[in-house]
């Protein structure tokens, strides 16, 4: 049966990653998959994450399955995080929400309630999105269509052609998927006052929001990054959402997301909520425990927040100073256009405007590795290699 199939070509993140660790120049930089990393190249478990672990050791009493919805603790608390602390009074009726494995698993789990409510409803994504959505979503069945995003020339959004393209091909009830921060793969993001356009028109429209808070935290701070999500959800009836803790407390490995709807009305809350429990039990059964406990734990106790908080900025803050510095090395005749953008930009990346063969020359004469589209992930870069990397960048350009 097995000599049926053919090879499949490997995913481009997971390749380049192979691809580096490959490459035995002791000076190669990695630009590739998105994780956050030190000036030593490490990516440590945070230090709230360390201590809610050996809390938890000891707290833990058994192992035995918790829900097909995950931890109820942990989906409060990333709600109130997300949508604020006033969340469960303003939409608590109107919201059903489960735990997911990881971003990925709230994504897919989201595209299948939406085939359960409207199989006809095509799911729109920016050109370009994340390289996963499009095989995520579409192999739930849903149709996939796109709109103009990223303008490889200004190196910002193209917001006018992205609300023309949604105005004259999208049908009301069609979904329109969007980065809250911290877009994947460009770094662009809409401004506020871009979101609070998108906030009238989505609704005039009939489109339903899908956010994809990958990186929240990661951008320009939490209030910032969930202004987006904010804005719309008091705007419209009807919204999804998908969230990762994979970035934000380094929980990579764990997969702990959370997929959240807001509906019209209470009693479809309250169907939502068992499609969740239904769509995750015909997919894996029921969510992995261990990193959403740990989050729970943390966003629970005041202390272990504050340090997981510290840390976060930390982070944050590490990443705008490593753009600054990435910015003034471009900043030469011909590199003008990249370093303010990527000085302006937000979270782990940003996407230069490179063809296919110059990420190849940079891997293959340079060992810098980045994705073949340009992608190059902030975090990867170092006080140290930003000189090396810049010289190189502008030397296949
Ligand atoms: C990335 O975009 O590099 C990350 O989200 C990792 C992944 O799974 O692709």
């Amino acid at each position: 049966m097995f000599e049926a199939l053919t090879a499949k070509a490997p995913d481009a993140i997971m390749h380049l990653m192979a691809m580096c660790k490959a490459d035995a120049n002791p000076d190669k930089i990695d630009l590739g998959v998105g994780v956050y990393k030190t000036e030593d190249g490490a990516t440590p478990i945070m230090r709230a994450v360390k201590k809610a672990e050996q809390l938890w050791w000891r707290e833990e009493e058994t192992k035995t399955y918790v829900s097909t919805v995950g931890n109820a603790a942990f989906r409060s608390a990333m709600l109130e995080l997300i949508l604020g602390a006033d969340m469960a009074e303003k939409y608590g009726a109107r919201i059903a929400s489960s735990q997911a494995a990881g971003g990925s698993g709230a994504l897919r789990i989201g595209a299948e309630l939406i085939v359960a409510a409207n199989p006809n409803a095509a799911v729109w994504v920016s050109t370009p999105t994340w390289a996963n959505h499009i095989p995520l979503i579409s192999s739930a069945g849903l149709k996939i269509e796109t709109y103009p995003y990223y303008n490889r020339e200004t190196l910002g959004v193209d917001f006018s052609d992205m609300l023309d393209r949604l105005k004259s091909g999208a049908n009301p009830g069609d979904i329109v998927l969007l980065h809250g921060c911290c877009h994947n793969p460009t770094g662009a993001d809409f401004s506020r006052a871009e979101w609070d356009v998108l906030a009238k028109f989505l609704p005039e429209h009939g489109l339903i929001p899908f956010v994809d808070l990958a990186y929240f935290g990661l951008g320009r701070g939490m209030e910032d990054d969930t202004y987006g999500l904010r804005k719309l959800i008091e705007s419209v009836d009807e919204l999804m959402l998908a969230a990762s803790c994979s970035k934000n407390f380094a929980l990579y490995r764990e997969r702990v997301g959370l997929v959240a709807v807001l509906t019209k009305d209470a009693d479809s809350a309250i169907n939502a909520q068992s499609q969740f429990g239904a769509i995750q039990r015909k997919l894996i059964s029921m969510p992995p425990d261990h990193g959403a406990a740990l989050v729970a734990r943390i966003l629970g106790d005041p202390a272990l927040r504050a340090e997981w908080s510290a840390e976060l900025d930390e982070m944050r803050d590490r990443m705008r100073s490593l753009r600054a510095q990435l910015s003034d090395a471009l900043n030469v005749q011909g590199g003008e256009v990249m370093a303010a953008a990527v000085k302006d930009q937000n979270g782990m990346f940003s996407t230069l405007p490179l063809t296919k063969d110059q990420a190849v020359a940079l891997r293959e004469m340079h060992s810098v590795y980045l994705t073949d589209s340009g992608r190059v992930n902030i975090a990867g870069t170092t006080t140290s290699n930003i000189p090396r990397f810049a010289e190189a960048l502008l030397s296949v350009l």
